[in-house]
């Protein structure tokens, strides 16, 4: 089974899963040792209180080629316990208090189910419906089983993702491709687009920095975390084709099995600090819930003609 993508490394896990106690997040442990949550380790998701300290020194990240349509094919697979878009190389994360630039290898996300909501960390207490997760490796390292030993071997973005009325057409290039993905080991080709247009592109500046671990076995304590204080809007129907139209069993399986709540339980932070960053503004998003995204005005438009047509018949 493959934890990152290809061509940087294979490793070879053992099944875990989301929603059998035989296999599940607290009991990763008995297979993997290193996800064992011991006392004082850096293991991840946590809560994010908005009590954090500010370091001014955490400026913006710098992302080179996430503006621009890298060459060849990705790939995007289901590998029963998410989607994952493997991008090609051209991409790269540096700045922002990294200690390095880090070569973006893979992007996925977690999710809920049809009534629960899906992200791994919280925000004050409170979950989002998805998250998405931008992987990306220390330039230093030949493969990812080096880096899984470096603790700042690897940086992953980590973007909320929240639900509003329109669709956002930009996330459709991953959300209308999910059909070809609905069963475990199923891929698909995807033709490049600029990564940025997925992301929060004016809010960029304002994150969490902190030291943590992969989420999924061997939950190397591994990876330095950035997470994006404004989160992506996507429409309740493209959320749904994550939680109705993505199974973790294969497609020959006796019972399909859907795949949902696929996120690790919260951890403790223990000893260690989580910094906003100089733009940060440390207040929740849930008040200030835009009724659509800038990518999604168009449909808002529609939707409000068709209102006003259906008013006045
Ligand atoms: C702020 O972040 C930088 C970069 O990560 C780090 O080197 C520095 O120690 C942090 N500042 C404090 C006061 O810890
Ligand atoms: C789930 O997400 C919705 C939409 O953002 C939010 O209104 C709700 O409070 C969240 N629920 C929990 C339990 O965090
Ligand atoms: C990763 O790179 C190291 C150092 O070059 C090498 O010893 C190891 O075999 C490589 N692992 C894989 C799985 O390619
Ligand atoms: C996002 O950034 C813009 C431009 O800096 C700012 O006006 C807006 O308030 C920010 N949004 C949030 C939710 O912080
Ligand atoms: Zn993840």
């Amino acid at each position: 089974r493959t934890l990152l993508s290809p061509p940087f490394l294979y490793i070879n896990v053992k099944d875990y899963c989301y929603d059998d106690p035989q296999c599940d997040p607290y009991s990763w442990g008995d297979s993997f040792p290193s996800c064992h949550p011991l006392l004082d380790l850096h293991h991840s998701p946590i809560n994010l209180d908005l009590h954090m300290s500010r370091n001014s020194s955490l400026g913006p990240l710098r992302l080179e080629g996430f503006d621009s349509v890298q060459s060849g094919l990705w790939t995007l697979r289901n590998d029963g316990h998410s989607v994952l878009l493997q991008v090609g190389a051209g991409m790269a994360v540096s700045g922002g208090g990294l200690p390095d630039v880090y070569h973006t290898i893979q992007l996925h996300f977690h999710w809920g189910g049809p009534a629960s909501n899906g992200s791994e960390h919280t925000v004050d207490g409170r979950r989002y419906p998805m998250e998405m997760h931008v992987v990306s490796m220390k330039s230093i390292h030949p493969n990812v089983s080096v880096a899984l030993d470096d603790p700042t071997g690897l940086s992953v973005l980590g973007f909320f993702i929240d639900v509003v009325y329109a669709d956002n057409l930009h996330f459709g290039q991953i959300s209308q491709k999910l059909s070809s993905v609905a069963y475990k080991g199923q891929s698909t080709k995807i033709k490049p687009f600029p990564l940025m247009s997925l992301l929060p592109r004016n809010n960029m500046s304002q994150y969490y920095r902190y030291h943590g671990s992969l989420t999924t076995p061997p939950c190397s304590q591994a990876v330095l975390w950035t997470l994006f204080e404004v989160p992506i809007y996507i429409s309740w129907s493209q959320m749904a084709q994550f939680t109705s139209q993505i199974f973790s069993t294969e497609e020959d399986a006796e019972q399909v099995t859907p795949l949902h709540n696929n996120y690790r339980h919260i951890h403790p932070t223990f000893s260690r600090v989580t910094w906003a960053s100089r733009e940060a503004r440390l207040v929740r998003g849930w008040a200030q819930r835009p009724l659509a995204s800038a990518g999604t005005l168009m449909m808002l438009h529609v939707l409000v003609l068709t209102g006003h047509l259906s008013a006045g018949l």
